[in-house]
């Protein structure tokens, strides 16, 4: 497939990048900064732009099957009010349907869900402007009419585990923290296999059954 990546200098972002090669697939990382990517490869094209605007996105996006998106504020953003991933999926939404590209796969966050626990309450006051963005951009785009899948996931680490569970409307049981690189592995799956279509879904580490 040919994909178009958002956020692919970020942490989920560079294991989209890895999972998407590896799995045959066409990328267009379209980024501010094109000098993060060190990687050459024949089937990785890397275009400089600016996710707010929507008319060089939808000139990058011609021909592409989906767009995967992993945008994130800067840890100095998470603290401010901020409508950077808001308007981010506007202008992705008005960019896919100039380009009639119609598959959306993006990352949001647990903190989403109505969780009591003491770890959500706190996180959800600690980051309250970027839960409100994440809120927002999620507004966005179930109001649009693309073939979307939210993907919600707890705290993200490193790790090389692909493995995921994943829960419709919920966060699976037991979620504490997961993967950036099974995050990508599902976003990928979900283009791939067209599940999760217009669906919120919550993740945790493992495995489905
Ligand atoms: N990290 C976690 O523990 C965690 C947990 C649950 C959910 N999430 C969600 O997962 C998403 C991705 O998280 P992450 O930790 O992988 O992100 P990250 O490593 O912070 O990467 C963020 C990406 O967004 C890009 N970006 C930031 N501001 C931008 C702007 N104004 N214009 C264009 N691009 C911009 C960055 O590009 P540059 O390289 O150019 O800055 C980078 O590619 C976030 O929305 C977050 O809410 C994260």
């Amino acid at each position: 497939m040919r994909l178009l990546l958002l956020g692919a200098t970020g942490r989920t972002g560079e294991h989209l990048l890895d999972l998407g090669l590896a799995r045959g697939h066409h990328l267009t990382a379209f980024v501010r900064s094109p000098q993060k990517i060190a990687r050459r490869e024949r089937a990785l094209t890397v275009v400089k732009g600016d996710p707010l605007q929507a008319d060089q996105l939808a000139g990058a996006l011609a021909g592409h099957d989906a767009v995967l998106s992993a945008l994130g504020p800067s840890p100095r953003q998470a603290f401010r009010p901020s409508t950077m991933l808001s308007e981010c999926a506007a202008s992705t939404v008005a960019a896919m349907t100039t380009a009639g590209v119609e598959r959306l796969a993006v990352v949001s966050a647990a903190l989403l869900f109505p969780e009591k626990g003491l770890r959500f309450v706190l996180f959800r006051w600690l980051l309250e402007h970027h839960v409100r963005d994440l809120d927002a951009m999620e507004a966005v785009v179930r109001a649009s009419r693309c073939d979307f899948t939210i993907a919600r996931p707890p705290r993200l680490v490193d790790a090389r585990d692909e493995g995921y569970r994943s829960a419709r409307d919920a966060l699976p049981a037991g979620a504490d923290a997961m993967s950036f690189r099974a995050v990508a592995a599902f976003l990928l799956d979900c283009v791939e296999q067209r599940t999760h279509v217009r669906e919120i879904v919550g993740l945790a580490r493992g495995r489905d059954t």
